[in-house]
């Protein structure tokens, strides 16, 4: 084995997994203990050590406060998690455990391991992406590629199956999150159609809806509310666990707690037997609610159900009896069994790896392709806005790919213009992630709307994003490139205005009385039945809010000539 081995990881909410590239071909990393299969999990002990995966998971329902579990739901966001007794972001608990799988891929490969491919969940946003390359670098990785899990998944089966032309659908439903994604097989290229999911929605949410189940029943029972007792529900989320995975192989299982509360001193056990029929109909909700992202990839991607011919399950949630059967209800197709729905992920991050490190032969190697999870676009003037979203290229579209469209001058006499690139779903780019900006100057001085500039994007699968802006009558160019895996957090962007910071604007005395006629309104019940006016009326004042933030006094001025005429309606 040469030096410098890329390894791939599949980080996952609930397990982690490695992989690396032997012989060609992907090989699981194990851990200390021998396992494949690390559970994500890290705590601190009783002498005050750290300790991960089955020891820390272990170790959960004798110490909560001084463990973390499925950290991954809560990375990107400002939440502290307390570990015996200190805060961590996200990111950092992540980098903790990332340094352990870096100890034992290294031990395992008997070389010091600093290079990684890592996967994330297709739908995971800009942030989360970087969140988790920042978590990479912390525990002494070079994070070479960020792949999305389910392009993983496909890639560890389409390596085996490359002669195939096939449309696959990959299903992944893990720990935390769920991704549907849509990819297409031909000639050796793996493209990307479309993807989407719920990074709400996975085998946690089973658990939970055990729970509130058990808690209830309990309830009507002893009369005592477990909610409140963080012992008992961490004993309760444990057996909940057990109990769904039982019900994967069984009809029934019963779950019994001795000593879960107490009643007049005395100890009172909690029992329960609970059926797959009644686990089922528990969870059918979310079971449903895996069909709206199908249903926007295929619609997405433009492939009838009819059309898909291998549907990959992913993921342990997966093992689930209902799954297969609601996909085959759904898509009137068999899923199949043809990936280890626990490996797959980190194989395909390892053959990720093998392409890079050039350990994975050029014939052998799946040109791949990707799509790009999020709608990019630039903020324009429109009739009703001065913060229209223009799209550039839509959310679902292949990457690497170049869009450009072409923008006409504004204002008479313009002599430059602002590029702001924004990602996002809204029409309103305030709602929506701000990337970067940069100013395209020399504008030839002429009428509003005589002058035109065209903007191309340009996106490519290292999550580079070029843009540049030309002068077409002159030539003139400016560009900014954004570094999609780079954009790092806290750099105050991310910040959301808080409108209501208006008041200690200069100028709030003289907007007062029209921002308060305008909120009473806008409380008035008529208006549920005027959804257009009413969000009209709120779109003006948020942006007069935002005007006075601003110190605009001209645009605040004709904002409330605009909502006083509102008010006369
Ligand atoms: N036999 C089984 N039956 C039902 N659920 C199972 C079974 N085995 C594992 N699970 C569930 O699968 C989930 C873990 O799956 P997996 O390891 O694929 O998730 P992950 O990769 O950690 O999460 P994610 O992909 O969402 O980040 C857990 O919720 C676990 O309870
Ligand atoms: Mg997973």
């Amino acid at each position: 084995m040469g030096k410098n081995t890329i390894i791939g990881i599949d980080l996952g909410t609930s397990t982690t997994e490695a992989a690396v590239i032997r012989n060609g071909k992907p090989e699981m990393i194990l851990n200390f203990s021998g396992q494949v299969i690390t559970p994500s999990a890290v705590g601190i002990d009783a002498d005050r050590q750290i300790v991960f995966g089955e020891k820390a998971k272990a170790q959960y329902l004798l110490a909560p406060k001084d463990t973390v579990i499925e950290v991954k739901r809560k990375i990107g966001t400002k939440e502290m998690i307390y570990m015996g007794g200190k805060a961590y972001t996200p990111t950092e608990i992540s980098a903790m455990l990332l340094s352990h799988v870096r100890e034992f891929v290294s031990e395992y490969l008997k070389e010091e391991i600093t290079r990684a491919v890592i996967s994330v969940p297709a739908y995971f946003d800009d942030l989360q992406r970087q969140e988790t390359v920042e978590a990479g670098k912390q525990a002494g990785f070079m994070v070479e590629r960020i792949i999305n899990e389910p392009t993983a998944a496909a890639l560890s089966y389409g390596i085996g199956h490359m002669e195939e032309e096939s449309h696959i659908l990959v299903y992944d439903l893990g720990g935390g999150t769920f991704d549907v994604t849509l990819l297409e097989m031909f000639g050796g290229v793996l493209e990307v159609k479309a993807s989407s999911g719920d990074n709400k929605l996975g085998g946690k949410d089973f658990d939970e809806c055990l729970i509130r189940w058990m808690v209830r029943q309990f309830r009507s029972k002893e009369g005592i509310d477990l909610e409140k007792d963080m012992a008992a529900m961490v004993k309760l989320k444990e057996q909940a666990e057990l109990c769904k995975r039982e019900l994967s192989a069984q009809d029934s299982y019963r779950v019994m707690i001795p000593f879960i509360a107490k009643k007049d001193g005395e100890p009172v056990a909690l029992d329960e037997t609970v059926t797959v029929s009644l686990f089922e109909e528990l969870t059918r909700e979310l079971v449903e609610r895996t069909h709206a992202p199908i249903d926007v990839v295929l619609a997405d991607s433009g492939v009838l159900p009819a059309e898909i011919d291998r549907i990959l399950l992913v993921g342990g949630s997966t093992r689930m009896p209902m799954i297969s059967r609601d996909l085959e209800n759904y898509l009137k197709k068999e899923p199949s069994r043809a990936v280890n729905p626990d490996y797959a992920v980190a194989e395909g991050a390892s053959i990720q790896a093998g392409i890079i490190e050039g350990s994975i032969s050029g014939e052998d190697s799946l040109v791949m392709t990707d799509v790009n999870p999020y709608t990019l676009g630039i903020r324009t003037l429109s009739d009703f806005s001065m913060n229209y979203m223009s799209v550039i290229i839509p959310r679902n579209v292949t990457i690497p790919t170049v869009r450009k469209d072409s923008f006409c001058t504004s204002a008479d006499y313009q002599p430059e213009a602002k590029i702001e690139v924004y990602q996002g779903e809204s029409d309103d780019v305030r709602k929506n992630h701000f990337l970067g900006e940069f100013i395209i100057s020399e504008i030839p001085l002429k009428p509003a709307g005589e002058e035109k500039v065209e903007v191309e994007f340009a996106y490519d699968l290292n999550g580079m994003l070029e843009v540049r802006a030309q002068i077409v009558s002159t030539g003139e160019e400016a560009s900014v490139a954004i570094n999609m895996m780079e954009h790092l957090p806290g750099s105050g962007d991310e910040e959301k205005v808080d409108v209501e910071k208006w008041k200690e604007a200069p100028h709030a005395k003289q907007f007062r009385t029209v921002i308060r006629r305008a909120e009473r309104r806008l409380k008035n019940e008529e208006l549920q039945d005027m959804p257009l006016y009413k969000e009209d009326l709120e779109d003006a004042l948020y942006e007069l809010k935002c005007a006075l933030i601003e110190e605009d006094l001209e645009r605040a001025e004709d904002l409330e000539e605009e909502i006083l005429d509102m008010l006369e309606y």
